[in-house]
């Protein structure tokens, strides 16, 4: 991963401070972003804090701008942001909601990809990862809002995937289950933790799908679920 530009988006999170750390312990040029990111966040000269909101055009963009003006390219797309919400039915979900899910898990994505795929092209084996969910792909009572944005997502990397072989663009999207992080861990107290998807595995693979042995692996959807599967 050295001399490799990558930008890993919501860096700070659960998933993401994972994805950050190991692209940096491989030696990876790392931009890490999200809303609140801040440049303590990373003890490594590797790494580069830039703020922004990609919920809009307008965020996603200057962000590119910023990571191209500074870097002179950008060869990994590692995006991580998202979010969950669950406990309505379709009946009962509210319209803020219903956004808020669609916001996160697919206008982001998004907004990302168009501004991130002319820089990436240009780079000749340019890498998108993103970060769907099982419930993309196996629905449940109650998380209709989230399982449909992220089915959305999956759909939309797919087509990146079509769109770009001409460039050796490859797109990948990993579908995790329940992730061992720090919030789950507060929030669902009595699980049975050992089932859950370590983020450590789920970064190693993001790792491969950016690397050159991940070259021929496009439009792929990867199920990640630990021993819940
Ligand atoms: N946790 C799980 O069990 C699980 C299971 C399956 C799939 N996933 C998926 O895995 C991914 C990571 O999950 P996680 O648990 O690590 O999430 P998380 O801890 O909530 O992290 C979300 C990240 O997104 C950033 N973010 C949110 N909105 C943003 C915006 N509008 N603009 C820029 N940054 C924004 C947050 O940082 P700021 O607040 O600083 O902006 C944070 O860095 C998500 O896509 C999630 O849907 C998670």
């Amino acid at each position: 991963m050295k001399s490799k530009v990558v930008l890993v988006t919501g860096a700070n999170g659960g998933l993401g401070a994972y994805v950050t750390q190991a692209f940096l312990d491989a030696g990876a040029t790392v931009i890490g972003t999200s809303r609140k990111i801040q440049q303590s966040d990373f003890n490594n000269p590797n790494f580069t804090a830039l703020p922004a909101e990609i919920s809009t055009r307008e965020g996603a963009q200057t962000l590119l701008d910023k990571v191209v003006a500074r870097f002179g390219k950008i060869e990994v797309l590692a995006h991580t942001v998202g979010g969950f919400a669950g406990g309505q039915s379709i009946a009962d979900t509210d319209d803020t909601t219903f956004q808020r899910m669609f916001d996160l898990n697919l206008n982001c994505v998004f907004h990302m990809l168009r501004a991130a795929i002319p820089p990436l092209r240009n780079s000749d084996h340019g890498r998108i990862i993103a970060i769907g969910s099982r419930a993309a792909l196996e629905p449940g009572a109650g998380v209709g809002a989230y399982s449909a944005s992220k089915a959305a997502m999956v759909s939309l990397i797919r087509t990146v995937a079509l769109e770009n072989k001409d460039a050796g663009l490859t797109a990948n999207v990993i579908l995790p289950g329940t992730i061992d992080t720090p919030t789950n861990r507060k929030t669902i107290p009595n699980a049975d933790v050992s089932k859950w998807v370590q983020p450590s595995s789920i970064a190693d693979l993001v790792l491969w799908l950016a690397s050159e042995a991940g070259k021929d692996v496009t439009g792929s959807v990867i199920p990640v679920y630990g021993k819940d599967a």
